[in-house]
């Protein structure tokens, strides 16, 4: 049964919760809103957020577990900044990120959405600078193993996973890992309503957020498949739950590197069509 309740002494019986309810789960009864038909609940918490007066409580939530909203949110001149100002980190500073920094990270990050509200990602990270270290050092090690053994082919795109240990071992260019002292791998259940868009669209707000704190970020395409292709067997010492794939992952920690201004992009190609109907 989901817990809902309506503080009938504050609630001024104006129907926005019932309103925002994307699965009609809520109905007026006797003038104050009521779960009818809570099969149709997707946990998305609306009639929390949108009560006027903070007199919804649901799935356990109160209005005091909340972030309060008036004037906190960013402007576009803040956001904007944020998203232009954003780069790919390929220098980092060999230093752990505090915990307390990298707790309010991965709570924030939480509030990405997900397709019907399924909420079914795993996060994994490795966020201690000699956790990561161990990690690039078996798979450099690794990799020069299968290579020896002939077991990377010999195609375009197999051509870095053969290079990067050597790389790494005589010049300590780290094509994988580029310095980083940490990194998040997200998966997602195989049943996810969306399981390719969930990992992503979290991994878009994980990055902009941890760009907020100061910290560099790069999306890691290059572990992803040297993963996918070469090291399956890392996702289940890293403990993710059978029924689930890697999504991606991302390199993050603090930056030595500073970017006193933006790149500058063409402008978009956005086409503007004007429906005329049919
Ligand atoms: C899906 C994706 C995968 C990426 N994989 C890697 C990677 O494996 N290594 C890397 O150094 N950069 C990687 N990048 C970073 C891109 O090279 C970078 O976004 C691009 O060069 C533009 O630079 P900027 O992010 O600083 O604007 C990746 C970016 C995306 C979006």
């Amino acid at each position: 049964m989901i817990a809902f309740s309506v503080d009938t002494s504050t609630c001024l019986s104006c129907g926005a919760c019932v309103k925002d309810c994307v699965g009609q789960a809520l109905t007026m009864h006797n003038g104050y809103p009521a779960m009818s038909r809570e099969e149709n609940c997707i946990g998305c918490q609306h009639c929390l957020a949108v009560c006027p007066v903070g007199a919804v409580s649901v799935l356990g939530r109160t209005p005091a577990d909340c972030l309060p909203l008036e004037g906190a949110l960013p402007g576009p001149d803040t956001m904007t900044a944020l998203v232009r100002g954003r780069r790919s980190c390929r220098q980092y500073r060999q230093e752990d990120v505090d915990r307390a920094t990298l707790d309010q990270l991965f709570t924030a990050a939480q509030y990405a959405p997900t397709g019907v509200n399924a909420r079914k990602l795993w996060i994994c990270t490795l966020d201690t600078l000699t956790s990561l270290q161990a990690f690039r050092e078996e798979v450099y090690a690794r990799l020069a193993e299968l290579d020896a053994a002939g077991a990377i082919p010999d195609d375009r795109r197999a051509q870095v996973f053969r290079a990067a240990p050597r790389l790494w071992r005589e010049k300590q260019v780290d094509v994988l890992f580029r310095t980083a002292p940490h990194c998040v791998i997200v998966a997602n259940a195989k049943d996810a309503p969306c399981p390719t868009q969930d990992p992503i669209i979290y991994l878009s707000y994980f990055e902009l957020l941890a760009q907020s704190w100061g910290l560099g970020t790069t999306w890691c395409g290059l572990l992803y498949w040297c993963i996918t292709l070469f090291l399956p067997d890392v996702m289940q010492r890293l403990g993710m739950p059978d029924g689930y794939e890697l999504s991606y992952c991302m390199l993050y920690g603090k930056p030595a590197v500073h970017y006193p201004r933006s790149v500058a992009l063409p402008a978009p190609d956005v086409h503007r069509v004007q429906w005329a109907g049919r």
